[in-house]
This record gives structure tokens, sequence and C-alpha cells, in this order.
């Protein structure tokens, strides 16, 4: 079947579209899901949020700030009034030098209008993102995904960092490839950085063959970082050993050619990067 091909192909190297090519066009934005499609990413990779009116939208922060015109956190807003708001402009002003008057006054995407422009002509590695303020989320992705036949097709990944939001989504849907995000930073006895280790990141010991063990029971593989303050968090070691334990290793974010090439060699299955275009050219 479609899905059996998917989890397949999940074995080898995925290039997954960081919010789209975010390092081209605004995040989230049509025009950096275009530029991604266009270029071949394997995955289109978003952040799903919920308004106050239950629909779901792509966009990455709770809060409005950074990527809009818009105030405060984006679950208190209507649908109606997010469709209000500029999430383009900012980027001209952050990034002069890649300015295009074309993303002035882009629109927050609803899921349904990403699903509706590329459909069954792409993936989606789509992310629960804050599920204790957007309680709910988890059905109203499910059911879309089904209602748009995202699943048997195998056009879908669900991540999150919140083990808990995975696993209701498990139940919901047994048959939705699963990839749980994690933190890793070995030796880190931050305090403040511990606590935002999720469930099934052990603390500051490496991880084991019962951690992996753990994820594989509900997941198709991680999501996880491998650089903290430029140094190196996990080694090739550490990708063999969840590979052996039936996980896809895929790391998030990286637009550092070096980076790219030494993750490639590490063996990692995909690497989540805001320049689709860079890693192409170097698997190519
Ligand atoms: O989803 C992988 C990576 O995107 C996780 O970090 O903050 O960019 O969603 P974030
Ligand atoms: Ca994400």
């Amino acid at each position: 079947s479609a899905l059996s091909q998917q989890l397949k192909d999940l074995e080898s190297f995925q290039v997954i579209a960081h919010r789209g090519a975010s390092g081209h066009a605004p995040e989230s934005s049509m025009a950096a899901l275009e530029l991604a499609h266009a270029w071949g990413a394997d995955y289109l990779e978003l952040d799903i949020q919920m308004t106050s009116d239950g629909e779901l939208v792509a966009f990455h922060d709770d809060t409005l700030e950074r990527t809009s015109n818009g105030e405060g956190h984006i679950n208190d807003h209507t649908l109606a009034e997010l469709k209000d708001l500029d999430a383009g402009s900012w980027f001209n002003d952050a990034h002069p030098e890649l300015a295009d008057s074309a993303f002035e006054g882009a629109h927050i995407l609803t899921l349904e209008e990403v699903f509706n422009r590329f459909g069954t002509d792409a993936r989606y590695y789509l992310e629960t993102k804050s599920p204790d303020l957007n309680p709910g989320v988890e059905e109203g992705l499910v059911r879309r995904l089904e209602a748009y036949d995202m699943i048997e097709t195998g056009r879908v990944l669900i991540q999150s960092f919140d083990q808990e939001s995975l696993l209701k989504i498990h139940e919901l849907n047994p048959d939705i490839p699963l990839i749980q995000l994690v933190w890793y930073s070995p030796g880190d006895e931050d305090p403040e950085r511990r606590e935002e280790w999720t469930g099934v990141t052990p603390g500051p010991e490496r991880i084991t063959d019962e951690d992996f063990q753990a994820v594989a029971d509900y997941a198709v593989g991680l999501g996880t970082n491998a650089y903290y303050e430029g140094e190196a968090m996990i080694d090739e070691g550490f990708v063999r050993q969840a590979q052996q334990n039936d996980l896809a290793v895929h790391v998030y974010t990286i637009n550092d050619p070096e980076e790219m090439q030494q993750l490639i060699d590490w063996g990692v299955n995909g690497l989540f990067t805001d320049y689709p275009d860079r890693l192409i050219e170097l698997t190519e």
C-alpha cells in the first residue's frame, strides 16, 4: 500500500522543508511552500495551532508578534481575525536583501488551504505545537487528515515534542506514522534546560536502548537536535543505535552545508532545513 511505501521511504534520506523554504520566503507562507514544493522537497513541515473558533492554522509561535502584525496568543483569535493580518511584511523588514513585495500581506494559512493547493501531490510533516494551549488539536487534525485521504495515501507524518499529544493521535488513528521530537544534550546539568526535556528524553545520561524502545512502541522515528551552541550532541553511534531500535532519525534545523554533510555521513534519515535547495544540491 501507499502507507507501507511511505514507511519504506523513511529508510532513505528525506529533505524536510522547515516551515516551507523559510530561508527564502516568510515561514509557513504559501510562497515558502511553493518554493519547497517546486524544488522537490520530500516533506513540507508545518506547525499546527488552533484558532479560538476551532480552525487549524500553520503558525510556529504561540504569539503573533514576531511573524505578523497581530498581537497576543494565536489561539485567542478567530480565523477571521487572523485572516486580516499581514504575515509577510515582517520578513521583508528582517531580511532586506531577500525582500519581495509579493510577500507583503501574506495570509496565515489554514491546513485546508495547504491541502487544497498541494493535495496528494506533496507530503506533509505536521507538528502539534503547544498542545496544552490548543486543546482538541489532535482530534481536529486527525479528522482533517482522514477527510483529505492523507493517511492511507502515505502523505503525512505527525511530530510533537509532547508525548501525550502523540499518544492521543495514536489512539485516534493507529495508522498515522508518528515522530517523537526530542531535545538531546547528554551531560547537560543546567536545571532550566532539564525542565524543558520531554518525557522521553533521559536526564543528562546517554540515551539507552530502553529509551529508544519506549519511543519505538508508538513512533516510527525521532526528530532531534544534533548541535547545541556549535557543539555536536549526537554522533554516528546515536544514529545507528536509534536505527537498530527501528527508529528513523531526522535532525532539526540544519542550514549549514558542513553540518548537513556531517549528518549525512553519519547516516541520518533526513534533515529539517530552511534551505531545501542547499540540501537537495548536496544530496544529488
Ligand atoms: O519540528 C522540528 C523542528 O521544527 C522543531 O523545532 O521550534 O522549529 O518547531 P521548531
Ligand atoms: Ca516544527
